[in-house]
């Protein structure tokens, strides 16, 4: 967990409720937008069972997955007025609030998950979390998914001029909606569990996302082109309500911060085990055609978006910008 000093992880023998006089239940709310069989569904049971264990059941994690209780575009407001006390909405989505956040969503900015890791953990992501000013929301840590990959139900996406004119939805994001500005292609800003009834109307042409999410929102039904692009990192923010947070005791908060870590990384490891898995699954569908880009293909793509680095520029700032850089290389 980043910006918060671990006291020691309780097992479940150890939780002491005499001595936290903790009689009552607190239930925790977790809204988010996936499915359940995604990196960021599974992370967050991951989550809720270790919360659980290590505090006898006196912690509950409700989980709301597939926007049922709250969507992309109301669940901020939903943390912020303590209508649920946790949600993990993606960067992309935060960086509409706060702009530096748009950084972890620059194109091909981060070529390795080790380098992921990297800007989560270390100074970027410690900044980040430090840039949620006047708001009844703290940041606790990042979440895994995976490598952003392009569709749409036009053709084969190669090159950046078989974008142009194509029509994409997107999440909420400055940096995203100018990556795609630079390649001549438009966009709409979309919530996530509108995506595939828009596609399905042929409202929009394509749309940009890991094969987990895609998968498991049937997108490639009416997605026959799948480039695996790997061009931007999809992961998340993961907040909780500030003044619910400051009414735990010492005990819970340490009790949630551990669960927390320790759920994590096994979302890190497992993150990208579920999205070869649902790549795997991908390629037997006989709708689908998946291109795989070459590397010449890449720096093509790579040459277009430099602009977006320099627009960006001036928004994030030079330090966190020459952090990229040093990670990047
Ligand atoms: C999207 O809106 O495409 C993603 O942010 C969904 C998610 O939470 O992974």
């Amino acid at each position: 967990v980043i910006g918060i000093d671990f006291e020691t992880i309780r097992g479940t023998d150890d939780y002491d409720d005499e001595q936290e006089g903790l009689r009552e239940q607190i239930i925790i709310r977790f809204s988010h937008v996936v499915a359940t069989d995604t990196p960021k569904g599974q992370t967050a049971r991951k989550f809720a069972q270790l919360v659980e264990a290590k505090t006898n059941g006196r912690i509950k994690v409700h989980i709301y997955a597939n926007g049922s209780l709250y969507n992309d575009t109301n669940e901020w407001e939903a943390i912020q007025n303590g209508n649920v006390e946790m949600i993990a909405p993606a960067t992309a989505k935060v960086s509409e609030l706060f702009p530096k956040w748009g950084i972890l969503d620059l194109p091909y900015a981060f070529p390795t998950h080790e380098a992921v890791t990297e800007a989560y953990e270390g100074k970027i992501g410690k900044t980040l979390l430090a840039n949620l000013h006047n708001t009844n929301v703290k940041g606790l840590t990042f979440w895994y998914n995976g490598y952003k990959q392009l569709t749409n139900q036009v053709h084969v996406i190669k090159l950046p001029d078989d974008v142009n004119r194509l029509h994409f939805r997107i999440m909420p994001s400055p940096v995203i909606k100018e990556q795609f500005n630079q390649v001549h292609a438009s966009t709409s800003s979309l919530p996530f569990n509108k995506t595939y009834q828009n596609l399905e109307v042929h409202f929009i042409d394509g749309q940009e996302n890991t094969i987990s999410n895609i998968y498991s929102k049937k997108f490639y039904e009416h997605q026959p082109f799948v480039t695996m692009s790997n061009h931007g990192y999809l992961g998340y923010g993961v907040f909780i309500n500030k003044p619910f947070w400051e009414s735990l005791s010492e005990y819970n908060q340490s009790a949630i911060q551990a669960a927390l870590s320790e759920a994590t990384d096994w979302g890190k490891r497992h993150a990208i085990e579920m999205n070869d898995h649902y790549t795997r699954e991908l390629r037997k569908k006989d709708v689908v055609t998946i291109h795989f880009l070459t590397t010449r293909e890449r720096e093509q793509w790579k040459n277009a978006w430099k602009a977006v680095y320099d627009q960006m520029t001036t928004i994030i700032g030079n330090e966190l910008m020459d952090e990229v850089h040093r990670i990047q290389n």
